[in-house]
């Protein structure tokens, strides 16, 4: 595809979301990465995760399973009315700091036959062009032989960078990066920067696991996040509940972070 180079913010379901508590929204939280990105403009695309607006409903029917009972139709009916819900806040709450948000159904856009996910992106790719920044989120899938799936929005990314030209991914979760041991048993060090092979390597610290999350926590993203750096320049693990460390992410300033470098990337 054709475009200028595009950043994609991931905004995590814990960031945007108490994951423990069915619908509650972080609205604060939300407010202060909608303000970060006021009067951004250069290409932009966000995805946000579910968290409790997704996670409790998919668990308790089974829905990454596919389809085995009519019940579970109670489930799926459900997410997609919840997800919609939590797109309007991320996309009202951009508006209203000057951003233009666009919100696209990720479920109407994707279908998964043998194994792979196709997507109908012409629709994005327009809005892009013409300076919208489109809303994505994880979603639930229609899958050919099984029925139905949960998509998470980090295999929506994966999916986007194969498409479209990106410069770089942040991540925003609930945590400053990724952690390294220490000599001291009770010590952890943020690692700022790694290469592609010191990823590879990386076994990142179990993180602390007491909240349903249907696709995955860390050791999950860290598999992900090794597929997008063979597309794009650079990947950010960013704390998402310090939401100023995004805009100096964006202006490639310095930050409590973790950046990743992309396979292919010159930087050292
Ligand atoms: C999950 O998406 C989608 C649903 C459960 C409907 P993500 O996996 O991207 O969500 P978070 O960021 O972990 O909450």
């Amino acid at each position: 595809m054709n475009c200028t180079s595009i950043d994609i913010i991931k905004i995590g379901g814990s960031v945007v979301t108490d994951k423990s508590s069915y619908l509650k929204v972080r609205k604060e939280n939300l407010i202060k990465i909608c303000k970060q990105l006021e009067n951004w403009n250069k290409p932009l695309i966000v995805v946000h995760g579910a968290g409790s607006f997704g996670h409790i409903v998919a668990e308790k029917h089974s829905i990454q399973t596919g389809f085995k009972d009519i019940v579970q139709l109670n489930g799926i009916v459900k997410i997609r009315q919840d997800m919609s819900s939590l797109t309007q806040e991320v996309v009202s709450c951009l508006i209203e700091n000057d951003v233009k948000a666009m919100g696209f159904q990720t479920s109407a856009l994707a279908y998964s036959k043998d194994n792979e996910v196709l997507y109908f992106l012409k629709p994005v790719e327009k809005a892009l062009s013409l300076g919208i920044c489109p809303i994505l989120s994880g979603d639930v899938l229609f899958v050919e032989k099984e029925g139905f799936t949960i998509h998470s929005g980090d295999s929506i990314i994966n999916n986007l960078v194969k498409n479209f030209s990106v410069n770089q991914v942040i991540f925003l979760t609930d945590v400053d990066g990724l952690f390294e041991k220490t000599e001291d048993e009770n010590a952890r060090k943020l690692v700022r920067k790694l290469s592609y092979q010191d990823l590879v390597k990386f076994q990142a610290e179990k993180m602390k696991n007491d909240v349903i999350d249907v696709t995955g926590s860390m050791q999950g993203k860290i598999e992900e996040i090794s597929k997008l750096l063979k597309h794009v320049e650079k990947v950010v693990i960013l704390n998402g509940l310090f939401p100023k460390r995004l805009r100096f992410i964006l202006n490639n300033e310095d930050v409590v972070s973790t950046t990743i470098l992309g396979e292919k990337s010159t930087q050292r």
